[in-house]
């Protein structure tokens, strides 16, 4: 008798060392102390013997199940600890690598122009405006000496939307900032001094154009602002927004209904990267006499400069970039080159 528990006690032992993994060991420990297992047939058969022999044989093989059982729990815990050992092994963690932050929002390039020409114009007490990207045909197009059927209404090649201002005209994408010149003068006694920045449209794309694109409207409007103030503004802006005194300034005669008389503004670096190559960032002039009455105001005493600039081409000129196209197509790469 003592003899079969100690032969399946070592069977036991022998077989739990054996056992690779957890699932294989709880098999294995079936076969001793499970159900039919060798050691239950044993306690099963004690009812057969006499009470003082039962008594016996029941202490022996308790002690039998006592030692199997121990032997079990340490294989148990054996197999968990290797377990856990490999898994650590396995999941190393590399502090060589960057750690994974939460990755930061840079201002877009053409929003940081904005903000310096809002910066430039408040310190010279100019007031900065917003209006709206919807137009009505009035404030667009008419009320800047542009009539309904005028031919220089096809400089700015249009989005209409669909919906009708109070005089039965289509609505439409504004064109350019000049009609904030209207809304801002029409609402503020003279003297005027505002910038309004925003987003206007037009049917445009190549890689100085857009169709969706940023300008600054100026408007300085008081009792003797001449074409001489204007140039001396726009100068000294253009050289405090480039931080440098190395660029040279073109007044180029042109047209717009809305000023008189009127030019484009081409500027060129005389020294750097781009030196000498001029890039038209802005239309400006004298506001006509028509549009200051359509201001509500009377164009023998009021006079006064406008310009509406391109706030992409500032910022091409600023950065140096190529094609304009790059600022919208939202390739991080080229976006995170920004950040001063
Ligand atoms: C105008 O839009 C006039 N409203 C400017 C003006 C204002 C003249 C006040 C006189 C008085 P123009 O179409 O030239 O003018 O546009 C002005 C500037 O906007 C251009 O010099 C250019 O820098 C920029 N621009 C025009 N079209 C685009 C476009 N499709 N994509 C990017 N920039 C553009
Ligand atoms: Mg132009």
């Amino acid at each position: 008798m003592q003899a079969d528990l100690d032969r399946i006690v070592d069977d036991a032992l022998a077989a739990f060392a054996a056992a690779a993994d957890a699932p294989r060991l709880e098999q294995e420990k079936a076969r001793f102390t499970g159900k039919s297992g060798t050691l239950t047939a044993m306690l099963k058969s004690l009812g057969s013997l006499e009470p003082d022999a039962r008594r016996e044989a029941g202490a022996a093989i308790n002690l039998a199940k006592a030692r199997i059982e121990e032997a079990l729990q340490a294989r148990r815990e054996a197999i968990a600890n290797a377990a856990l050992e490999a898994r650590l092994a396995q999941e190393t963690v590399d502090v060589t690598l960057p750690g994974r932050g939460r990755a930061r929002g840079t201002l877009h390039p053409v929003m940081r122009t904005l903000h310096r020409v809002e910066a430039i114009f408040r310190s010279i007490g100019f007031d900065v405006a917003d209006g709206p990207e919807i137009e009505t045909d009035w404030h667009n197009f008419t009320a800047l000496n542009n009539p309904e059927n005028h031919p220089a209404r096809s400089m700015q090649d249009t989005f209409y939307v669909e919906g009708e201002d109070s005089a039965g005209l289509p609505l439409l994408l504004r064109t350019h900032t000049s009609p904030m010149q209207v809304r801002y003068a029409r609402s503020h006694t003279p003297p005027i001094r505002v910038i309004a920045p925003g987003r206007t449209y037009r049917v445009d794309s190549d890689a100085t154009h857009s169709p969706m694109f940023h300008q600054v409207e100026g408007l300085w409007i008081d009792e003797h602002i001449s074409f001489a103030h204007l140039k001396g503004v726009y100068t000294d802006f253009l050289r405090r927004f480039f931080e440098t005194d190395e660029l040279q300034v073109r007044f180029r005669p042109s047209f717009f209904p809305f000023t008189e008389p009127s030019a484009e503004v081409d500027m060129a670096f005389t020294r750097g990267p781009l030196k000498g190559r001029w890039l038209e960032i802005s239309g400006a002039g004298q506001v006509h006499p028509t549009v200051i009455r359509n201001f509500g105001l009377d164009p023998e005493r009021w006079i006064g400069f406008a310009f509406g600039s391109g706030l992409e081409r500032l910022t091409m000129l600023r950065y140096g970039v190529g094609d304009l196209r790059q600022f919208f197509e939202n390739d991080l790469r080229f976006l995170q080159q920004f950040r001063d």
